[in-house]
């Protein structure tokens, strides 16, 4: 049985004793299992050790220690701690539909397609189409080359855990760029009413013409302004300026 998810409450607390301080706490929790059912639990920890807890489906205390031992057969027997117990599990359950319908709701993914370089490859391209923050962990990446599904050239990580619930999948094509050619990033996810096709659009030529003439642009203006500089200090000292550089030789 699968753990699903779980609330948790600490109750922390510190005991004070003439020589020596401990420091306790007890933690409460309501276990959400794959099943769709709930454990609810108390876990009495002291310096970090745990010491005796509860356990809904034994429906007792269980003591780890000799002296623990006596105190939870002594619990075991009060009618009030059971039944407080009871009560607090019958609290985990009527937020059962709020745990397993809205908060494992499923989460579309936030999907990036991006470009990259690779030196040591067949293929001087890669595209990675990386899907993010997603729940559940199911999920399927493919790529599109003009419409048809490839799988030639395609790898993928494993579906990561974020840690918070949620995950993140990337998966990479390796390819030449043919001029022309589509190629799209395929999700299938259960947030997703049918696969969704995200295209990758390649910088075209005159956009990247257009930034190459910005650049040069930018780098005249600079040079402008250096000549500008040191005429400037020419004519305002009244001196050359003698490059200093080392005599060639023949
Ligand atoms: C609670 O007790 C049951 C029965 O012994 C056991 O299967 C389960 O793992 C326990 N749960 C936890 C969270 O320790
Ligand atoms: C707790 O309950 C289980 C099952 O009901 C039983 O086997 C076990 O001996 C009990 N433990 C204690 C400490 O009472």
């Amino acid at each position: 049985m699968r753990i699903h998810r779980f609330l948790s409450l600490l109750v922390a607390f510190v005991m004070f004793s003439r020589a020596n301080a401990f420091f306790g706490y007890v933690e409460v929790q309501c276990l959400y299992t794959s099943t769709r059912d709930v454990i609810y639990m108390e876990k009495l920890y002291i310096n970090k050790l745990l010491m005796a807890e509860y356990n809904s489906t034994l429906g007792n205390y269980t003591g780890y220690t000799a002296k623990m031992k006596d105190l939870t057969d002594e619990a075991n027997k009060v009618k009030k701690f059971k039944e407080r117990a009871k009560k607090n599990l019958d609290e985990c359950k009527s937020n059962i539909p709020l745990v397993f319908d809205a908060l494992t709701k499923p989460v579309e993914p936030t999907v990036k397609l991006k470009l990259v370089d690779v030196a040591d490859s067949r293929h001087p391209s890669m595209l990675v189409c990386s899907a993010y923050g997603f729940y559940p962990k199911l999920i399927r990446v493919s790529w599109l080359r003009d419409g048809k599904e490839t799988t030639t050239d395609v790898t993928s990580t494993e579906e990561l855990s974020n840690g918070n619930w949620l995950y993140q999948i990337h998966s990479h094509l390796e390819f030449t760029p043919k001029s022309g050619e589509k190629i799209s990033c395929r999700v299938e996810h259960a947030s997703l009413m049918e696969p969704k096709l995200y295209d990758w659009e390649p910088v075209v030529e005159a956009e990247r013409n257009k930034y190459a003439v910005g650049s040069a642009g930018l780098l005249l203006g600079l040079l402008f302004f250096i000549t500008g500089l040191i005429f400037y200090k020419k004519n305002s000292t009244g001196r050359t300026l003698v490059p200093t550089s080392p005599p060639l030789h023949s």
